[in-house]
């Protein structure tokens, strides 16, 4: 089987330490690296968490330190939903391996490395990615695509408009889905839409080890962190986005010209989807309006129980 290219762009993050997670068990993919930014929280703690995940998960891969600010705004950070240290209650033993200083340079060599193949997904604010863009313009037209967990059609959750991936760093979105690259957009009209209740949490797993309770920590967590103020439930945002890259047939969704909003006070931010294609401009990025939550689940655990040996 030749594998597909991969870079994970991340904040983790709680349900990014889910998706990878579910990433380290994917063999169709080839993970060139993780590279990190900050997000969820700062970028000590996101590239630290990373770290310590792949140890947990016991895989070698290198994990790279990416942007600390958006391009242009104050940091924002979602520590109220991902706690202090961005694994909120979960604590892990300090890494004993070191991330590469840069993100940037990483991704840079890895599209360089796989013309035409490369995949990137990128489940955190989009700055790393806008800032090899930036960088060298010819880069875009040699990535395969781009799957991010970000925006949405009808809602937002930072504010009523944005979603906070978006939100934290618009300019580098703006950049990102201007760039001419495939997009796929996994945003919250789809990941909002269904998670794993307590129930299913508590029968998850049937064998423990490292990995299973450290996964069953993570998706408690996520049940207090979020199910608060939504549904009660676990809702895995990018996770959802790994598992439509292994099989698209989760999501329901099209192709939409898509704009970002980043002046308005009010809804900057948002990512602004041409339904009805009323601008006649290109259409630039897919859109996941519809989720198979059925299946989306059985793929999640499928993945998941793949720990439990
Ligand atoms: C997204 O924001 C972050 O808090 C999560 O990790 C996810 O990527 C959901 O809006
Ligand atoms: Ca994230």
């Amino acid at each position: 089987m030749n594998k597909r290219p991969l870079i994970l762009d991340c904040d983790p993050g709680i349900d990014d330490a889910i998706a990878l997670f579910a990433a380290f068990q994917s063999p169709e993919f080839d993970l060139i690296a993780i590279t990190t930014v900050a997000g969820n929280v700062g970028i000590e703690h996101t590239t630290r968490n990373a770290l310590q995940l792949c140890e947990v998960a016991g895989v070698d891969v290198p994990v790279a330190r990416g942007a600390s600010q958006p391009l242009f705004r104050q940091a924002v950070f979602a520590d109220h939903v991902h706690g202090k240290t961005g694994l909120r209650t979960l604590v892990l033993p300090a890494p004993t391996k070191q991330a590469l200083p840069n993100a940037v340079e990483v991704i840079r060599q890895a599209i360089l490395d796989h013309p035409h193949e490369l995949e990137i997904l990128a489940v955190g604010p989009l700055t790393n990615i806008a800032q090899v863009f930036l960088l060298d313009p010819t880069l875009p037209k040699l990535v395969k695509s781009i799957t991010i967990m970000g925006g949405g059609h009808q809602h937002g959750n930072m504010t009523p408009a944005g979603e906070f991936n978006i939100v934290v760093d618009p300019e580098a979105a703006r950049i990102v889905f201007e760039a001419g690259v495939p997009l796929h957009m996994v945003g919250l009209d789809v990941t909002m839409a269904e998670g794993l209740f307590p129930s299913e949490i508590d029968q998850y797993f049937s064998v423990s080890n490292l990995q299973t309770t450290t996964i069953h920590h993570i998706l408690k967590d996520m049940v207090y962190a979020e199910g608060k103020q939504f549904k009660e439930a676990a809702y895995i945002h990018d996770a959802m986005a790994l598992l439509y890259m292994l099989d698209p047939s989760i999501l329901q969704g099209d192709w939409y010209h898509v704009d970002l909003e980043t002046k308005s006070s009010i809804s900057y931010g948002k990512t602004v989807v041409d339904y009805y294609h009323v601008t006649k401009k290109p259409k630039n990025v897919w859109v996941a309006l519809g989720l198979d939550a059925a299946k989306y689940k059985a793929n999640l655990k499928e993945r998941l129980h793949r720990y439990q040996k």
